[in-house]
């Protein structure tokens, strides 16, 4: 088989890179390891910035998006029994929009089959030779390859899109938070009408939503809890004790619809490119979920793999997908720095001292009461430009 780009993996940044190339005239084939149901399965965050929404604009992939999406002009941050909002409009003019991560997916997989884009789930044995370039895998007991001009290994995490860079030719860094969260999905109205970040002194809690009939909430918990363990009771239990008493009061409980305990990370692999495959999003880089920039940053690769393909193909320009290691490294630091910050300010630590603590309650203050601070968080919580 020949084509343009072969895509390693079929997850929100493979499925995004390969509709926009379309629009372009660009070819490609996805490999996906599960199947489409399991991709779809996933519950990840769901708040979008501007740049995300831009892209699945271009990409002829917002009807929905716009139709059932959620503008959010700020967020509520809590400490103990003290809650402030951070108001984004105050700093920048630009809400973030919360619709799930699991519908763009869906969105996006509608729209590659409706313009009949070349898919192969379930594949196995996945192996890129990054200077042919070629991808050979195997499915159904049949080994296949694809001829192409590049690969973008939008493989996530656990794929081998990354693992292909020789060990002497990367640099991996990371940090491994001492906790999870413990997430459940509820078919109740959420609890207020933004999002709620709350550092108390039995730990993180967060209060989101999908829509008005479908609340997500977090609680820190042991990195080696089992989700098994908590009854959905002892789950609203805990985070009413996490929250201020007016919004505990009004928090409106039922049984969940999911309940999964996601450990936190942050992590960066440089550079981005080797020979013709280029990693893009999880597959190059994780963010702890507080702030929500997993998917937005995945995307902020997409756009400069997207912009460096299209000047190949329109001009025969190199130069910037010579430069897209660098481009969207520059930008994956600051959201990896951001969330990293976020993180840090709203948990509690094991090993954390009083001082710790003294200096989490003093910077919470600091943010309260400074429109300096706030902007700071505002322009990075609402995205920061590509
Ligand atoms: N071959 C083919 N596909 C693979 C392989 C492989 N060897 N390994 C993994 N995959 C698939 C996975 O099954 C998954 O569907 O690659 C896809 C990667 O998707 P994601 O993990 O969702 O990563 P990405 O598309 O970069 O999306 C980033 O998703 O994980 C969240 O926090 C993240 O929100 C961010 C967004
Ligand atoms: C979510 O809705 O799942 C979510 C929202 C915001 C975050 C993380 C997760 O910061």
């Amino acid at each position: 088989m020949k084509t343009h780009v072969a895509i390693i993996g079929g997850g929100p940044s493979g499925l995004l890179l390969s509709q926009l190339l379309h629009i372009r005239g660009i070819s490609s084939i996805i490999l996906e390891r599960q199947s489409k149901a399991h991709v779809l399965s996933r519950i990840r965050a769901g708040v979008l910035e501007q740049g995300l929404i831009g892209l699945l604009r271009e990409a002829g992939v917002c009807d929905r998006l716009e139709a059932e999406g959620f503008r959010h002009d700020g967020t509520v941050l809590t400490f103990d029994e003290q809650s402030f909002r951070v108001d984004f409009k105050d700093f920048i003019d630009q809400p973030v929009v919360v619709y799930g991560q699991t519908e763009i997916t869906r969105d996006l997989y509608a729209a590659r089959e409706a313009a009949g884009g070349r898919f192969e789930f379930n594949v196995e044995d996945v192996v890129i030779d990054p200077h042919g370039p070629s991808v050979s895998y195997a499915v159904g007991g049949e080994t296949r390859v694809i001829e192409c001009d590049f690969v973008a290994g939008c493989d996530g995490f656990h794929g081998v899109s990354r693992k292909t860079i020789p060990q002497d030719k990367r640099q991996e860094f990371e940090k491994v938070y001492p906790f999870g969260w413990l997430g459940i999905l509820s078919e109740t109205p959420p609890v207020h009408e933004e999002l709620i970040y709350a550092n108390s002194e039995r730990g993180f809690a967060l209060c989101s939503m999908r829509n008005n009939a479908l609340s997500r909430y977090y609680i820190q918990c042991d990195a080696n809890d089992d989700a098994a363990r908590w009854s959905d009771d002892a789950f609203w239990a805990e985070l009413k004790k996490r929250l201020p008493a007016k919004f505990a009061d009004a928090l409106v409980t039922g049984p969940s619809i999911e309940k999964s305990i996601a450990p936190l990370r942050s992590f960066v692999c440089e550079p981005m490119q080797y020979g013709k495959l280029f990693l893009c999003g999880d597959a190059a880089h994780i963010v702890p979920p507080t702030g929500a920039k997993g998917l937005n940053t995945a995307a902020s690769d997409v756009h400069y793999l997207y912009q460096g393909l299209r000047a190949f193909y329109q001009r025969g320009d190199m130069s910037e997908l010579d430069a897209y290691s660098s481009k969207a490294l520059a930008r994956v630091w600051k959201a990896e720095r951001f969330s990293w910050w976020f993180t840090s300010l709203m948990h509690r630590f094991p090993d954390q001292a009083a001082f710790d603590i003294k200096m989490q309650k003093a910077e919470l203050e600091f943010l309260r009461s400074s429109p300096a601070a706030q902007a700071a968080m505002a322009v990075n919580y609402v995205g920061l430009p590509y």
